[in-house]
């Protein structure tokens, strides 16, 4: 009997494509975080009774099934799991494309880096640099511009006051690179699903990234302007 192995270079291509799903992947359970946070911090607007029982609902939730905390614990640990995912696929396969391979069976390929992959890498890493910052600020509030309190809407109110406008600042510019990420991001997934193979299909992978941009970007963003300019006080 024989047996037929794959190539090393078939072997390596199978894993370059398993690597785009796992990022596709990932990127959409990012998508679905991010529409459900924007969301929820849209109850701002409803004021600090309905921000504050919205925060502590969410450690309630599933109560006593789950323990207190206990979806947020399970949303953290499938946030980071995704993110440790995501990152070491994309280091793998940006290095794969600059031949930065040690093996020598493929042949290695100059990729032009283009403006959109330029703006992936450093808008991800400047999007990592933010979630840190802003761990520490929400979360741990070991970083509390404005002041601390205990209640989660004042904690926002005073960050994003204009008597410490870096921290909006730093907020939108956070935005900006994930409107960049989300709109580019949404193309990729699309591309390795197999959703873009005609000029229509293409035109509604675009669609959708310019949309998930602009509906979460801009929702998130419409938080600390509305505190800087007096809306939400
Ligand atoms: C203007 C934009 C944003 C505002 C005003 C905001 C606000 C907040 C607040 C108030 C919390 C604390 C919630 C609580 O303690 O109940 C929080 C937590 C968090 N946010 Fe955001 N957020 C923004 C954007 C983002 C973005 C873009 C991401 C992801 C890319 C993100 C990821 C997280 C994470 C991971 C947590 C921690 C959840 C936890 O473990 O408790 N946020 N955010």
């Amino acid at each position: 009997m024989t047996t037929t192995t794959p190539s090393l270079a078939a072997r390596s291509r199978t894993s370059t494509i398993l690597l785009k799903l796992l990022m596709a992947g990932t990127g959409l359970v990012f998508i679905g975080y991010v529409l459900l946070h924007m969301y929820g911090n849209l109850k701002v607007f409803g004021g600090q009774e309905s921000f504050d029982s919205y925060a502590e609902h969410l450690r309630e939730f599933g109560e006593p099934i789950l323990p207190y905390s206990g979806l947020l614990w399970i949303i953290r640990v499938v946030l980071l799991g995704s993110l440790v995912v995501h990152v070491y696929s994309a280091v793998t396969l940006w290095r794969r494309a600059h031949g930065a391979r040690t093996q020598k069976y493929t042949v290695a390929k100059r990729v032009h880096s283009t403006w959109s992959s330029k703006t992936m890498r450093w808008g991800g890493l400047a999007l990592l640099l933010f979630v840190v910052f802003h761990i520490l600020h929400f979360t741990t509030r070991t970083i509390t511009p404005g002041g601390d309190s205990d209640s989660p809407y004042q904690r926002l109110v005073n960050s994003f006051s204009p008597d410490q406008w870096w921290v909006p600042v730093v907020y939108l510019l956070a935005m900006g690179a994930l409107a960049m990420h989300l709109r580019h991001g949404t193309w990729s997934a699309a591309q390795t699903l197999g959703l873009t193979g005609s000029p229509a299909a293409r035109q509604r992978a675009n669609v959708a990234g310019y949309t998930l941009a602009v509906v979460i970007a801009g929702g998130f963003a419409i938080v600390p302007l509305s505190v800087l300019v007096g809306i939400v006080e």
